[in-house]
């Protein structure tokens, strides 16, 4: 038998990111790859990239100059470049940096196996096409090989929305469904190699239209899956919310009560500069809807500071709308200018002014999550076990409310959900006991 390639992979970015590494991964499966956790002996090192914001399109390259090192010492390793900003800047790389064998898009790279081929004769591979077949088609099924509990799923891709700031639709191209049947046998199939909790990935998962009955109908299927304990999906858009949606966070007992929201900013003025297509108004009445649904659930959301054109009086407004909704979770960007979005071509706000309000807006939300976190001291919650901790007999799952929850027990809750006292909330995580 031949022995094994070395396939190093990694990953920035989304969720989404994470789930098309394992898929390239298992891909190159094929090719007689398996992955390592170390660049070091690798044969072949992917980066699976995201274009997001300037900096983490900035990584890719001083990871290049890095890799390079590894490619003088061993000149058959072979480097490619995947995600977002293959997508976005692929030929670009192919002439900045002749380290780099292969470039592969998010929606080509089913045909990794062909491409790791021709790079194994020589040749440099470029794919950045949207293709017409469904890559999800070509892929294999998912492994049986045991997996941990927890599983990402991609159900929708893409993006129509345009927001002016954002290069999602660019690099993920138009927003597609995968059909229920697929994802109801990939999770079926998850769920027989020991996964205990399913999230559903989009850049829009809300607008999922692959069942007749949205991603509700799709969150009912999947959850008569026996085994099956946990159902989330991220990201939403506040647009796309529909009753059934809402009505499945009070009725459907594994939809875990946690809702990643995005916002962006609490300014009617720049959310319609955003073109987000929804006025500050139109959120708090829909989370006023979702916390009749659901009071306990705990809420998430996303936030830009120095978008062009903010003012002092709109930045207020962004702290005015989190002090009013109070977030159990946040994540906050300074903006960043993407070349080819609208938004781009406006005059920029000072660097300086930016980091004041990010830093005045990440103090705030801050104080919410400590709030939220401190405030599960005492009661008790669910926890889906999925590791050991550091500490000798210490083991580590998450709350319903994905909270990091670490509990002396045996290694066998492993894969389990078992009910937990909380007893102490530290930095990131909280501490409890099995009840
Ligand atoms: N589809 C999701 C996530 C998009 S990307 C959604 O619509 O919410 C994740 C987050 O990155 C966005 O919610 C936004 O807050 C941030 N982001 C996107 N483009 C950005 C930019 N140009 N500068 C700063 N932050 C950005
Ligand atoms: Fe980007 Fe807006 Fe689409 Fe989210 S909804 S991916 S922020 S364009
Ligand atoms: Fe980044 Fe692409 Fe995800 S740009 S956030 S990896 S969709």
């Amino acid at each position: 038998m031949t022995e094994p390639k070395k396939l190093f992979i990694k990953t920035y970015g989304c969720q989404m990111n994470v789930y098309d590494s394992e898929r390239m991964v298992e891909a190159l499966g094929g090719n007689g790859y398996t992955q390592v956790d170390s660049a070091d002996k690798a044969d072949m090192i992917l980066l699976n990239t995201c274009h997001i914001r300037e900096k983490a399109a900035e990584k890719v390259y001083s990871e290049l100059g890095r890799l390079k090192e590894l490619k003088d010492v061993n000149p058959d390793l072979k480097i490619g470049v995947a995600g977002c900003v293959a997508q976005a800047e692929g030929k670009e790389i192919m002439a900045r940096a002749p380290v780099v064998d292969l470039i592969v898009g998010p929606q080509s790279y089913h045909r990794l196996p062909q491409m790791e081929k021709a790079v194994q004769r020589g040749e440099r591979a470029v794919d950045t096409d949207f293709p017409e077949e469904d890559k999800f088609d070509t892929l294999n099924k998912r492994p049986r090989a045991t997996r941990g509990p927890t599983a990402f799923l991609t159900v929708q891709e893409g993006c129509d929305k345009f927001c002016a700031f954002c290069v999602v639709p660019y690099t993920r191209g138009a927003e597609v469904s995968r059909p229920k049947e697929r994802i109801l046998r990939e999770a079926a199939d998850l769920v027989a190699a020991g996964v205990r909790e399913i999230t559903l990935l989009g850049q829009n998962v809300n607008a999922y239209h692959g069942h007749d009955e949205g991603l509700a109908g799709l969150i009912w299927e999947l959850a008569d899956i026996d085994g099956l304990e946990r159902i989330r999906f991220t990201t939403s858009h506040p647009n796309d919310m529909d009753d059934e949606l809402i009505n499945a966070h009070a009725t459907c007992e594994k939809l875990m009560p946690y809702l990643h929201l995005p916002v962006q900013s609490g300014s009617d003025k720049i959310l319609k500069a955003m073109n987000r297509k929804h006025t500050r108004d139109d959120y708090f009445r829909l989370i006023d809807r979702i916390r009749g649904a659901r009071p306990d659930l705990l809420l998430s959301g996303d936030f830009i500071v120095g978008f062009p054109g903010e003012t002092d009086q709109d930045f207020e407004d962004t702290l005015d709308l989190i002090r009013q909704v109070n977030y159990g979770q946040a994540y906050s960007f300074k903006y960043s200018t993407r070349p080819g979005t609208p938004a781009a071509e406006k005059p920029q706000l000072p660097d300086d002014l930016m980091d004041d309000r990010l830093q005045e807006l990440q103090a705030l939300l801050t104080q919410q999550q400590r709030a939220a976190q401190d405030g599960m001291v005492g009661r008790e919650v669910k926890v889906l076990f999925e590791k050991a901790g550091r500490m000798p007999g210490q083991m580590i799952g998450k709350s319903d409310y994905l909270h990091a929850v670490y509990v002396e027990a045996p290694t066998d809750v492993k894969g389990q959900v078992r009910t937990v006292r909380i007893v102490e909330s530290s930095r990131n995580s909280l501490g409890g006991v099995l009840v």
